[in-house]
Protein backbone atom coordinates (compact mmCIF):
# COMPACT_ATOMS: atom_id res chain seq x y z
CA UNK A 1 0.00 0.00 0.00
CA UNK A 2 2.69 2.32 1.09
CA UNK A 3 4.51 2.03 -2.11
CA UNK A 4 1.06 2.67 -3.81
CA UNK A 5 0.68 5.83 -2.12
CA UNK A 6 4.01 6.32 -2.64
CA UNK A 7 3.47 6.87 -6.33
CA UNK A 8 0.67 8.96 -6.23
CA UNK A 9 2.60 11.69 -4.08
CA UNK A 10 5.21 11.67 -6.26
CA UNK A 11 2.85 12.22 -9.26
CA UNK A 12 1.34 14.94 -7.78
CA UNK A 13 4.20 16.46 -6.64
CA UNK A 14 6.01 16.38 -10.11
CA UNK A 15 2.37 18.03 -11.16
CA UNK A 16 2.64 20.76 -8.61
CA UNK A 17 6.30 21.30 -10.12
CA UNK A 18 5.10 22.50 -13.74
CA UNK A 19 8.29 23.16 -15.81
CA UNK A 20 10.27 22.86 -13.02
CA UNK A 21 12.30 24.84 -10.65
CA UNK A 22 14.27 26.78 -13.13
CA UNK A 23 11.34 28.06 -15.24
CA UNK A 24 9.36 28.39 -11.89
CA UNK A 25 12.06 31.27 -11.23
CA UNK A 26 11.85 32.64 -14.79
CA UNK A 27 8.16 33.01 -14.69
CA UNK A 28 9.17 34.91 -11.07
CA UNK A 29 12.18 36.77 -12.55
CA UNK A 30 9.22 38.12 -15.14
CA UNK A 31 6.81 39.35 -12.30
CA UNK A 32 4.23 37.00 -13.40
CA UNK A 33 3.19 34.96 -10.45
CA UNK A 34 2.76 30.97 -11.45
CA UNK A 35 -0.78 28.81 -12.62
CA UNK A 36 -1.03 27.62 -9.09
CA UNK A 37 -0.15 30.33 -6.91
CA UNK A 38 -2.73 32.25 -9.33
CA UNK A 39 -5.24 29.71 -8.73
CA UNK A 40 -4.33 29.94 -4.89
CA UNK A 41 -4.53 33.86 -4.24
CA UNK A 42 -8.05 33.83 -6.59
CA UNK A 43 -10.00 31.03 -4.74
CA UNK A 44 -11.15 31.18 -1.06
CA UNK A 45 -8.30 29.29 1.24
CA UNK A 46 -8.28 25.38 0.83
CA UNK A 47 -11.56 25.32 -1.76
CA UNK A 48 -9.45 24.56 -4.56
CA UNK A 49 -10.43 21.46 -6.03
CA UNK A 50 -8.17 20.43 -9.02
CA UNK A 51 -9.49 18.31 -12.14
CA UNK A 52 -6.88 16.40 -14.30
CA UNK A 53 -3.50 16.76 -12.63
CA UNK A 54 -2.65 13.86 -13.77
CA UNK A 55 -3.41 14.31 -17.52
CA UNK A 56 -0.36 14.15 -19.77
CA UNK A 57 -0.53 14.72 -23.65
CA UNK A 58 -0.15 12.29 -26.26
CA UNK A 59 2.11 13.48 -29.09
CA UNK A 60 5.11 11.15 -29.89
CA UNK A 61 6.55 13.32 -32.78
CA UNK A 62 9.63 15.31 -32.60
CA UNK A 63 10.77 13.44 -29.47
CA UNK A 64 7.82 14.89 -27.61
CA UNK A 65 7.05 11.27 -25.79
CA UNK A 66 10.04 12.27 -23.72
CA UNK A 67 8.60 15.23 -22.53
CA UNK A 68 6.17 14.80 -20.22
CA UNK A 69 4.51 16.87 -17.46
CA UNK A 70 1.68 15.93 -15.77
CA UNK A 71 -1.36 18.73 -15.79
CA UNK A 72 -0.07 19.01 -19.88
CA UNK A 73 0.46 22.89 -18.82
CA UNK A 74 -2.48 23.68 -17.32
CA UNK A 75 -4.34 23.70 -13.96
CA UNK A 76 -8.18 23.36 -13.75
CA UNK A 77 -10.67 22.53 -11.50
CA UNK A 78 -12.81 24.11 -9.04
CA UNK A 79 -12.96 26.23 -6.05
CA UNK A 80 -15.16 29.27 -4.57
CA UNK A 81 -14.40 33.11 -4.66
CA UNK A 82 -16.21 34.33 -1.38
CA UNK A 83 -18.09 31.21 -0.77
CA UNK A 84 -19.62 31.38 -4.31
CA UNK A 85 -18.57 28.56 -6.56
CA UNK A 86 -16.33 28.67 -9.55
CA UNK A 87 -14.51 26.68 -12.40
CA UNK A 88 -10.83 28.33 -13.39
CA UNK A 89 -8.03 27.48 -15.75
CA UNK A 90 -4.73 28.77 -15.13
CA UNK A 91 -2.45 28.08 -17.96
CA UNK A 92 1.21 27.27 -17.07
CA UNK A 93 3.70 28.85 -18.85
CA UNK A 94 6.50 26.83 -16.87
CA UNK A 95 5.43 24.38 -19.11
CA UNK A 96 6.15 24.44 -23.33
CA UNK A 97 5.20 28.26 -22.36
CA UNK A 98 1.90 27.07 -21.66
CA UNK A 99 0.89 26.09 -25.32
CA UNK A 100 -2.53 24.74 -25.80
CA UNK A 101 -1.91 20.78 -26.60
CA UNK A 102 -5.03 19.07 -27.79
CA UNK A 103 -5.09 17.82 -23.95
CA UNK A 104 -4.87 21.11 -22.60
CA UNK A 105 -7.57 21.86 -24.58
CA UNK A 106 -9.76 18.99 -23.19
CA UNK A 107 -9.38 19.92 -19.68
CA UNK A 108 -10.47 23.17 -20.20
CA UNK A 109 -13.45 22.27 -22.03
CA UNK A 110 -14.17 19.83 -18.85
CA UNK A 111 -14.84 21.87 -16.42
CA UNK A 112 -16.60 24.62 -19.16
CA UNK A 113 -18.68 21.83 -19.83
CA UNK A 114 -19.38 21.28 -16.02
CA UNK A 115 -19.86 24.59 -15.31
CA UNK A 116 -22.42 24.90 -17.97
CA UNK A 117 -24.37 22.12 -16.32
CA UNK A 118 -24.00 23.62 -13.07
CA UNK A 119 -24.54 26.93 -13.68
CA UNK A 120 -21.20 28.07 -12.05
CA UNK A 121 -18.89 30.98 -13.65
CA UNK A 122 -15.51 30.18 -15.46
CA UNK A 123 -12.72 32.18 -14.64
CA UNK A 124 -9.40 31.60 -17.43
CA UNK A 125 -5.95 33.16 -15.99
CA UNK A 126 -4.32 33.35 -19.45
CA UNK A 127 -0.63 32.68 -19.88
CA UNK A 128 0.51 31.11 -22.89
CA UNK A 129 2.80 30.84 -26.47
CA UNK A 130 -0.53 29.46 -28.28
CA UNK A 131 -1.15 26.69 -30.26
CA UNK A 132 1.24 23.57 -29.04
CA UNK A 133 3.41 23.81 -32.01
CA UNK A 134 4.60 20.51 -32.01
CA UNK A 135 1.09 19.43 -32.55
CA UNK A 136 -0.06 21.09 -35.33
CA UNK A 137 -3.80 20.66 -36.71
CA UNK A 138 -4.84 18.94 -33.07
CA UNK A 139 -3.94 21.78 -31.17
CA UNK A 140 -6.24 24.07 -33.50
CA UNK A 141 -9.20 21.69 -33.08
CA UNK A 142 -8.62 22.24 -29.52
CA UNK A 143 -9.05 25.79 -29.81
CA UNK A 144 -11.72 25.39 -31.77
CA UNK A 145 -13.81 23.38 -28.91
CA UNK A 146 -13.23 25.77 -26.52
CA UNK A 147 -14.54 28.55 -28.96
CA UNK A 148 -17.53 26.66 -29.71
CA UNK A 149 -18.06 26.12 -26.17
CA UNK A 150 -17.75 29.94 -25.29
CA UNK A 151 -20.34 30.68 -27.89
CA UNK A 152 -22.45 27.85 -25.84
CA UNK A 153 -21.75 29.22 -22.87
CA UNK A 154 -22.50 32.90 -23.26
CA UNK A 155 -25.21 34.74 -21.39
CA UNK A 156 -26.26 31.34 -19.58
CA UNK A 157 -22.99 31.61 -17.33
CA UNK A 158 -20.64 34.65 -16.79
CA UNK A 159 -17.11 34.03 -18.10
CA UNK A 160 -14.17 36.11 -17.31
CA UNK A 161 -10.59 36.05 -18.59
CA UNK A 162 -7.59 37.20 -17.10
CA UNK A 163 -4.75 38.03 -19.35
CA UNK A 164 -1.61 37.45 -17.33
CA UNK A 165 0.99 37.06 -20.15
CA UNK A 166 1.18 35.90 -23.88
CA UNK A 167 -1.90 35.49 -25.85
CA UNK A 168 -1.34 35.48 -29.40
CA UNK A 169 -2.63 33.88 -32.51
CA UNK A 170 -6.27 31.70 -32.37
CA UNK A 171 -6.10 32.05 -28.47
CA UNK A 172 -7.53 35.57 -28.36
CA UNK A 173 -10.71 34.22 -29.48
CA UNK A 174 -11.74 32.93 -26.77
CA UNK A 175 -11.28 35.69 -24.76
CA UNK A 176 -12.49 38.12 -27.20
CA UNK A 177 -15.73 35.64 -26.63
CA UNK A 178 -16.05 35.81 -22.92
CA UNK A 179 -17.85 38.69 -20.98
CA UNK A 180 -15.09 40.52 -19.82
CA UNK A 181 -11.23 40.56 -20.93
CA UNK A 182 -8.78 41.82 -17.82
CA UNK A 183 -5.00 42.57 -18.97
CA UNK A 184 -2.00 43.15 -16.72
CA UNK A 185 -0.09 46.09 -17.49
CA UNK A 186 3.57 45.11 -19.23
CA UNK A 187 3.41 41.38 -18.56
CA UNK A 188 0.59 40.69 -20.95
CA UNK A 189 -0.09 41.40 -24.23
CA UNK A 190 -3.02 40.15 -27.00
CA UNK A 191 -2.31 40.58 -30.48
CA UNK A 192 -3.73 37.97 -33.66
CA UNK A 193 -0.59 38.42 -35.54
CA UNK A 194 2.98 39.61 -33.29
CA UNK A 195 5.53 41.97 -34.09
CA UNK A 196 7.96 40.23 -36.75
CA UNK A 197 4.77 38.61 -39.09
CA UNK A 198 3.47 42.71 -39.12
CA UNK A 199 7.00 43.90 -40.00
CA UNK A 200 7.00 40.85 -42.89
CA UNK A 201 3.49 42.14 -44.43
CA UNK A 202 3.31 45.63 -43.68
CA UNK A 203 6.74 47.12 -43.05
CA UNK A 204 5.66 48.70 -39.59
CA UNK A 205 7.84 48.95 -36.84
CA UNK A 206 5.90 48.06 -33.64
CA UNK A 207 6.78 46.71 -30.11
CA UNK A 208 4.64 43.54 -28.46
CA UNK A 209 3.31 46.51 -26.07
CA UNK A 210 2.57 48.91 -28.68
CA UNK A 211 0.92 46.46 -31.07
CA UNK A 212 -1.40 44.39 -28.33
CA UNK A 213 -0.33 45.52 -24.53
CA UNK A 214 -2.32 46.32 -22.01
CA UNK A 215 -2.34 50.15 -22.45
CA UNK A 216 -2.85 49.37 -25.79
CA UNK A 217 -6.22 47.79 -25.30
CA UNK A 218 -7.40 49.57 -22.73
CA UNK A 219 -7.06 53.21 -24.84
CA UNK A 220 -7.10 52.48 -28.60
CA UNK A 221 -8.92 48.99 -29.15
CA UNK A 222 -11.33 48.46 -25.97
CA UNK A 223 -10.48 44.81 -26.13
CA UNK A 224 -9.89 44.70 -22.66
CA UNK A 225 -12.17 45.80 -20.10
CA UNK A 226 -9.88 46.48 -17.20
CA UNK A 227 -6.06 46.81 -16.83
CA UNK A 228 -4.46 45.97 -13.67
CA UNK A 229 -0.84 46.77 -12.68
CA UNK A 230 0.28 43.29 -11.29
CA UNK A 231 -0.67 39.96 -10.61
CA UNK A 232 -2.45 40.42 -7.63
CA UNK A 233 -4.43 43.41 -8.13
CA UNK A 234 -5.82 41.82 -11.20
CA UNK A 235 -6.89 38.93 -9.34
CA UNK A 236 -8.14 41.17 -6.73
CA UNK A 237 -10.06 42.68 -9.87
CA UNK A 238 -11.88 39.39 -10.76
CA UNK A 239 -12.45 38.84 -7.09
CA UNK A 240 -14.46 42.86 -7.31
CA UNK A 241 -15.81 42.01 -10.50
CA UNK A 242 -17.76 38.92 -9.62
CA UNK A 243 -18.95 40.20 -6.61
CA UNK A 244 -21.53 42.42 -8.96
CA UNK A 245 -22.91 39.90 -10.88
CA UNK A 246 -25.03 36.28 -10.47
CA UNK A 247 -23.92 32.59 -10.82
CA UNK A 248 -26.46 32.41 -13.93
CA UNK A 249 -28.44 33.59 -16.23
CA UNK A 250 -31.33 32.40 -13.71
CA UNK A 251 -30.14 34.30 -11.25
CA UNK A 252 -29.72 37.49 -9.91
CA UNK A 253 -26.83 39.23 -7.78
CA UNK A 254 -26.93 38.55 -4.52
CA UNK A 255 -28.30 42.00 -2.51
CA UNK A 256 -26.00 42.79 0.55
CA UNK A 257 -27.49 44.08 3.90
CA UNK A 258 -28.42 47.69 3.40
CA UNK A 259 -30.40 49.62 6.43
CA UNK A 260 -32.48 52.31 4.74
CA UNK A 261 -31.89 56.09 5.70
CA UNK A 262 -33.61 59.28 4.46
CA UNK A 263 -31.58 58.69 1.08
CA UNK A 264 -31.21 62.47 1.04
CA UNK A 265 -28.20 63.74 -1.43
CA UNK A 266 -27.70 67.38 -1.19
CA UNK A 267 -24.79 67.57 -3.04
CA UNK A 268 -26.39 66.30 -6.10
CA UNK A 269 -27.82 69.74 -5.92
CA UNK A 270 -24.86 71.55 -6.89
CA UNK A 271 -23.36 69.72 -9.66
CA UNK A 272 -25.17 70.74 -13.11
CA UNK A 273 -23.27 74.69 -13.73
CA UNK A 274 -25.09 77.16 -14.44
CA UNK A 275 -23.73 77.80 -18.01
CA UNK A 276 -25.11 74.65 -20.33
CA UNK A 277 -22.42 74.35 -22.05
CA UNK A 278 -20.08 74.01 -18.89
CA UNK A 279 -19.14 70.71 -18.58
CA UNK A 280 -19.05 68.71 -15.13
CA UNK A 281 -18.21 65.25 -14.31
CA UNK A 282 -20.47 63.06 -14.09
CA UNK A 283 -18.77 61.04 -12.11
CA UNK A 284 -19.53 62.83 -9.21
CA UNK A 285 -23.47 62.52 -10.23
CA UNK A 286 -23.07 58.73 -10.46
CA UNK A 287 -21.22 59.05 -6.88
CA UNK A 288 -23.44 60.65 -5.24
CA UNK A 289 -26.28 58.33 -5.87
CA UNK A 290 -24.56 54.96 -5.54
CA UNK A 291 -23.85 53.14 -2.17
CA UNK A 292 -20.37 54.98 -0.89
CA UNK A 293 -17.07 53.78 -2.79
CA UNK A 294 -19.55 51.27 -4.48
CA UNK A 295 -18.33 51.73 -8.08
CA UNK A 296 -16.31 49.32 -10.64
CA UNK A 297 -15.66 50.64 -14.09
CA UNK A 298 -15.65 48.93 -16.94
CA UNK A 299 -13.41 50.61 -19.79
CA UNK A 300 -12.14 53.29 -17.94
CA UNK A 301 -9.75 54.83 -20.21
CA UNK A 302 -11.46 53.61 -23.85
CA UNK A 303 -14.23 56.13 -25.26
CA UNK A 304 -14.68 58.04 -21.90
CA UNK A 305 -17.47 60.20 -23.74
CA UNK A 306 -19.55 57.67 -21.64
CA UNK A 307 -19.18 55.96 -18.35
CA UNK A 308 -20.44 52.38 -18.02
CA UNK A 309 -19.61 50.45 -14.64
CA UNK A 310 -22.06 48.80 -12.16
CA UNK A 311 -22.42 50.02 -8.33
CA UNK A 312 -24.76 49.38 -5.66
CA UNK A 313 -27.83 50.95 -4.83
CA UNK A 314 -28.92 49.69 -1.27
CA UNK A 315 -26.60 47.12 -1.22
CA UNK A 316 -28.45 45.94 -5.12
CA UNK A 317 -25.80 45.27 -7.97
CA UNK A 318 -27.03 47.61 -11.13
CA UNK A 319 -25.27 48.70 -14.18
CA UNK A 320 -24.73 52.67 -15.06
CA UNK A 321 -24.25 54.02 -18.25
CA UNK A 322 -23.45 57.55 -18.37
CA UNK A 323 -22.42 60.26 -20.70
CA UNK A 324 -19.66 62.22 -19.79
CA UNK A 325 -19.52 65.71 -20.25
CA UNK A 326 -16.42 66.17 -19.85
CA UNK A 327 -15.10 64.70 -22.80
CA UNK A 328 -16.32 65.26 -26.44
CA UNK A 329 -19.45 67.09 -24.49
CA UNK A 330 -21.02 63.69 -23.82
CA UNK A 331 -21.22 63.01 -27.66
CA UNK A 332 -22.66 59.45 -28.45
CA UNK A 333 -19.97 58.00 -31.13
CA UNK A 334 -19.02 54.91 -32.86
CA UNK A 335 -16.54 53.80 -29.73
CA UNK A 336 -19.07 55.31 -27.00
CA UNK A 337 -22.00 53.68 -28.62
CA UNK A 338 -20.35 50.16 -28.84
CA UNK A 339 -19.01 50.16 -25.42
CA UNK A 340 -22.38 50.90 -24.07
CA UNK A 341 -24.28 48.64 -26.31
CA UNK A 342 -22.24 45.39 -24.96
CA UNK A 343 -21.95 46.43 -21.25
CA UNK A 344 -26.05 46.83 -21.64
CA UNK A 345 -26.26 43.56 -23.04
CA UNK A 346 -23.90 41.91 -20.27
CA UNK A 347 -26.46 43.39 -17.71
CA UNK A 348 -29.71 41.95 -19.65
CA UNK A 349 -28.25 38.55 -20.08
CA UNK A 350 -27.87 38.66 -16.40
CA UNK A 351 -30.91 40.00 -14.91
CA UNK A 352 -28.96 43.54 -13.88
CA UNK A 353 -31.06 46.50 -13.55
CA UNK A 354 -29.87 49.26 -15.88
CA UNK A 355 -29.41 53.15 -14.86
CA UNK A 356 -29.36 55.50 -17.66
CA UNK A 357 -27.70 59.04 -16.64
CA UNK A 358 -28.58 61.25 -19.93
CA UNK A 359 -26.40 64.57 -20.40
CA UNK A 360 -26.21 64.21 -24.79
CA UNK A 361 -26.27 66.94 -26.88
CA UNK A 362 -26.40 64.57 -29.88
CA UNK A 363 -23.94 61.95 -31.95
CA UNK A 364 -21.00 63.38 -32.89
CA UNK A 365 -20.48 64.90 -36.17
CA UNK A 366 -17.73 64.30 -39.04
CA UNK A 367 -16.57 62.39 -42.33
CA UNK A 368 -14.91 59.95 -39.45
CA UNK A 369 -17.77 59.18 -37.63
CA UNK A 370 -19.98 58.77 -40.45
CA UNK A 371 -17.58 56.80 -42.92
CA UNK A 372 -16.74 54.34 -39.66
CA UNK A 373 -20.25 53.95 -38.95
CA UNK A 374 -22.17 55.23 -36.93
CA UNK A 375 -25.06 54.68 -38.10
CA UNK A 376 -24.90 50.63 -37.80
CA UNK A 377 -22.81 51.50 -34.44
CA UNK A 378 -24.70 53.62 -33.08
CA UNK A 379 -27.50 51.37 -33.82
CA UNK A 380 -26.20 48.97 -31.68
CA UNK A 381 -26.70 50.91 -28.48
CA UNK A 382 -30.47 51.64 -29.46
CA UNK A 383 -30.82 47.89 -30.54
CA UNK A 384 -29.90 46.97 -27.31
CA UNK A 385 -31.51 48.94 -24.87
CA UNK A 386 -34.57 48.12 -27.08
CA UNK A 387 -34.38 44.75 -26.69
CA UNK A 388 -33.48 44.73 -22.86
CA UNK A 389 -35.86 43.53 -20.36
CA UNK A 390 -34.05 44.17 -17.15
CA UNK A 391 -35.54 47.08 -15.00
CA UNK A 392 -34.54 49.82 -16.97
CA UNK A 393 -34.64 53.76 -15.40
CA UNK A 394 -33.80 56.61 -16.94
CA UNK A 395 -32.89 60.19 -15.48
CA UNK A 396 -32.20 62.99 -17.33
CA UNK A 397 -29.26 65.54 -15.58
CA UNK A 398 -29.12 67.78 -18.63
CA UNK A 399 -28.94 67.84 -21.99
CA UNK A 400 -31.49 64.88 -24.13
CA UNK A 401 -31.28 66.23 -28.17
CA UNK A 402 -32.20 64.89 -31.14
CA UNK A 403 -31.93 61.18 -31.87
CA UNK A 404 -29.58 60.47 -28.99
CA UNK A 405 -32.56 61.26 -26.53
CA UNK A 406 -34.40 58.40 -28.62
CA UNK A 407 -31.31 56.48 -27.81
CA UNK A 408 -30.52 57.02 -24.18
CA UNK A 409 -33.17 54.89 -22.77
CA UNK A 410 -36.28 57.34 -23.49
CA UNK A 411 -39.71 55.87 -22.22
CA UNK A 412 -40.32 55.21 -26.13
CA UNK A 413 -38.01 51.95 -26.46
CA UNK A 414 -39.37 50.82 -23.23
CA UNK A 415 -37.48 52.43 -20.13
CA UNK A 416 -39.34 51.29 -16.75
CA UNK A 417 -39.13 54.84 -15.29
CA UNK A 418 -38.02 57.83 -16.73
CA UNK A 419 -37.01 61.20 -14.48
CA UNK A 420 -35.40 64.05 -15.23
CA UNK A 421 -33.99 66.88 -13.47
CA UNK A 422 -35.29 70.59 -13.39
CA UNK A 423 -31.69 71.16 -15.22
CA UNK A 424 -32.83 69.11 -17.96
CA UNK A 425 -33.49 70.20 -21.91
CA UNK A 426 -34.94 67.85 -23.74
CA UNK A 427 -35.02 68.72 -27.28
CA UNK A 428 -34.71 68.48 -31.16
CA UNK A 429 -31.25 70.42 -30.58
CA UNK A 430 -29.49 72.73 -28.90
CA UNK A 431 -31.56 76.44 -28.90
CA UNK A 432 -28.67 78.02 -30.28
CA UNK A 433 -28.60 75.78 -33.96
CA UNK A 434 -32.09 75.76 -33.88
CA UNK A 435 -32.86 79.33 -33.85
CA UNK A 436 -30.31 79.61 -36.46
CA UNK A 437 -32.13 77.31 -38.77
CA UNK A 438 -36.04 77.81 -37.97
CA UNK A 439 -35.58 81.64 -37.55
CA UNK A 440 -33.16 81.70 -40.63
CA UNK A 441 -34.87 84.61 -42.95
CA UNK A 442 -35.60 86.55 -40.01
CA UNK A 443 -32.20 86.78 -38.82
CA UNK A 444 -30.78 87.41 -41.84
CA UNK A 445 -33.26 90.17 -42.46
CA UNK A 446 -32.78 91.64 -39.29
CA UNK A 447 -30.92 95.19 -38.67
CA UNK A 448 -28.68 92.93 -36.43
CA UNK A 449 -28.59 89.69 -37.33
CA UNK A 450 -26.47 88.90 -34.40
CA UNK A 451 -28.79 90.22 -31.68
CA UNK A 452 -31.53 88.89 -33.85
CA UNK A 453 -30.11 85.66 -33.59
CA UNK A 454 -29.83 85.80 -29.58
CA UNK A 455 -33.30 87.08 -29.37
CA UNK A 456 -34.90 83.79 -31.31
CA UNK A 457 -31.92 81.44 -29.21
CA UNK A 458 -33.27 82.82 -25.78
CA UNK A 459 -37.52 82.15 -27.29
CA UNK A 460 -36.66 78.82 -28.27
CA UNK A 461 -34.16 77.86 -25.11
CA UNK A 462 -37.44 79.40 -22.97
CA UNK A 463 -39.87 76.65 -24.95
CA UNK A 464 -38.11 73.65 -25.55
CA UNK A 465 -35.09 73.70 -22.82
CA UNK A 466 -36.73 72.49 -20.15
CA UNK A 467 -37.82 68.92 -19.02
CA UNK A 468 -42.39 70.55 -19.01
CA UNK A 469 -43.22 69.56 -22.58
CA UNK A 470 -41.61 66.33 -22.09
CA UNK A 471 -43.34 65.66 -18.83
CA UNK A 472 -46.46 66.98 -19.97
CA UNK A 473 -46.39 63.80 -22.95
CA UNK A 474 -45.78 61.28 -19.68
CA UNK A 475 -42.38 60.96 -21.53
CA UNK A 476 -41.06 61.80 -18.27
CA UNK A 477 -42.21 60.26 -15.48
CA UNK A 478 -41.41 62.68 -12.99
CA UNK A 479 -39.34 66.37 -12.62
CA UNK A 480 -37.10 65.38 -9.43
CA UNK A 481 -35.14 67.49 -7.46
CA UNK A 482 -31.69 66.33 -7.62
CA UNK A 483 -30.95 65.64 -3.96
CA UNK A 484 -33.69 62.76 -4.05
CA UNK A 485 -32.22 60.91 -7.08
CA UNK A 486 -30.99 58.11 -4.95
CA UNK A 487 -34.41 57.50 -2.77
CA UNK A 488 -36.22 57.78 -5.88
CA UNK A 489 -34.17 54.96 -7.47
CA UNK A 490 -34.27 52.67 -4.40
CA UNK A 491 -38.04 52.94 -5.05
CA UNK A 492 -38.16 52.35 -8.34
CA UNK A 493 -36.09 49.28 -8.32
CA UNK A 494 -37.53 48.27 -5.29
CA UNK A 495 -40.96 48.21 -7.27
CA UNK A 496 -39.93 47.13 -10.46
CA UNK A 497 -38.59 43.78 -8.69
CA UNK A 498 -41.09 41.54 -10.21
CA UNK A 499 -40.68 42.72 -13.99
CA UNK A 500 -41.49 40.41 -16.56
CA UNK A 501 -41.74 40.76 -20.16
CA UNK A 502 -42.65 38.23 -22.55
CA UNK A 503 -40.97 38.90 -26.11
CA UNK A 504 -42.56 36.85 -28.89
CA UNK A 505 -40.72 33.72 -30.31
CA UNK A 506 -37.41 33.85 -32.30
CA UNK A 507 -34.42 32.23 -32.89
CA UNK A 508 -32.74 35.33 -32.08
CA UNK A 509 -32.63 39.15 -33.20
CA UNK A 510 -30.28 40.81 -35.76
CA UNK A 511 -28.47 43.33 -33.48
CA UNK A 512 -26.71 45.92 -36.46
CA UNK A 513 -23.24 44.38 -36.46
N1 LIG B 1 4.40 25.59 -28.67
C1 LIG B 1 5.28 24.84 -27.99
N2 LIG B 1 6.18 25.35 -27.14
C2 LIG B 1 6.20 26.69 -26.98
C3 LIG B 1 5.31 27.52 -27.67
C4 LIG B 1 4.38 26.93 -28.54
N3 LIG B 1 3.49 27.67 -29.20
N4 LIG B 1 5.55 28.80 -27.31
C5 LIG B 1 6.54 28.76 -26.42
N5 LIG B 1 6.94 27.49 -26.23
C6 LIG B 1 8.00 27.01 -25.33
C7 LIG B 1 9.37 27.43 -25.78
O1 LIG B 1 9.90 26.46 -26.66
C8 LIG B 1 10.12 27.46 -24.45
O2 LIG B 1 10.43 26.15 -24.09
P1 LIG B 1 11.64 25.82 -23.09
O3 LIG B 1 11.25 26.33 -21.76
O4 LIG B 1 11.75 24.33 -23.13
O5 LIG B 1 12.84 26.52 -23.66
C9 LIG B 1 9.07 27.94 -23.47
O6 LIG B 1 7.81 27.68 -24.10
C10 LIG B 1 9.15 29.41 -23.16
O7 LIG B 1 9.19 30.12 -24.39
P2 LIG B 1 10.26 31.28 -24.65
O8 LIG B 1 10.24 31.56 -26.10
O9 LIG B 1 11.57 30.91 -24.03
O10 LIG B 1 9.60 32.43 -23.77
P3 LIG B 1 9.58 33.98 -24.07
O11 LIG B 1 8.95 34.59 -22.88
O12 LIG B 1 10.93 34.44 -24.46
O13 LIG B 1 8.61 34.16 -25.33
C11 LIG B 1 6.62 33.82 -26.67
C12 LIG B 1 7.26 33.82 -25.26
C13 LIG B 1 5.19 33.36 -26.51
C14 LIG B 1 6.68 35.21 -27.25
C15 LIG B 1 7.42 32.90 -27.58
O14 LIG B 1 7.61 31.66 -26.93
C16 LIG B 1 6.74 32.62 -28.89
O15 LIG B 1 6.79 33.45 -29.79
N6 LIG B 1 6.09 31.46 -29.02
C17 LIG B 1 5.41 31.07 -30.23
C18 LIG B 1 4.12 31.81 -30.43
C19 LIG B 1 3.40 31.25 -31.63
O16 LIG B 1 3.75 31.54 -32.74
N7 LIG B 1 2.45 30.37 -31.36
C20 LIG B 1 1.77 29.60 -32.37
C21 LIG B 1 0.68 30.33 -33.06
S1 LIG B 1 -0.78 30.57 -32.10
Amino acid sequence: MDSKIEKLNKRVALAHLGGGKERIKKQHAKKKLTARERVDYLLDEGSFEEMGVLVTHRTTDFGMEKEIYFGDGVVTGYGTINERLVYVFAQDFTVFGGALSETHAEKICKIMDQALKVGAPVIGLNDSGGARIQEGVKSLGGYADIFYRNVQASGVIPQLSAIMGPCAGGAVYSPAMTDFTLMVEDTSYMFVTGPNVVKTVTNEEVTAEELGGASTHSTKSGVTHITSSNDIECLEDVKALLSYIPQNNRETTKKLPYKLDNEIREELEKIIPENPNKPYNMHQVIKGIIDKNSFFEIHKNFAENIIVGFGRLAGRSIGIIANQPMNLAGCLDVNSSVKAARFTRFCDCFNIPLLVLVDVPGFLPGTDQEWNAIITNGAKLLYALSEATVPRITVITRKAYGGAYDVMNSKHIGADMNFAWPTAEIAVMGAKGAAEIIFKNEIKNADNPKAKWKEKEIEYAEKFADPYRAARRGFIDEVIYPKNTRRKLIKAYQMLEGKEVVRPKRKHGNIPL
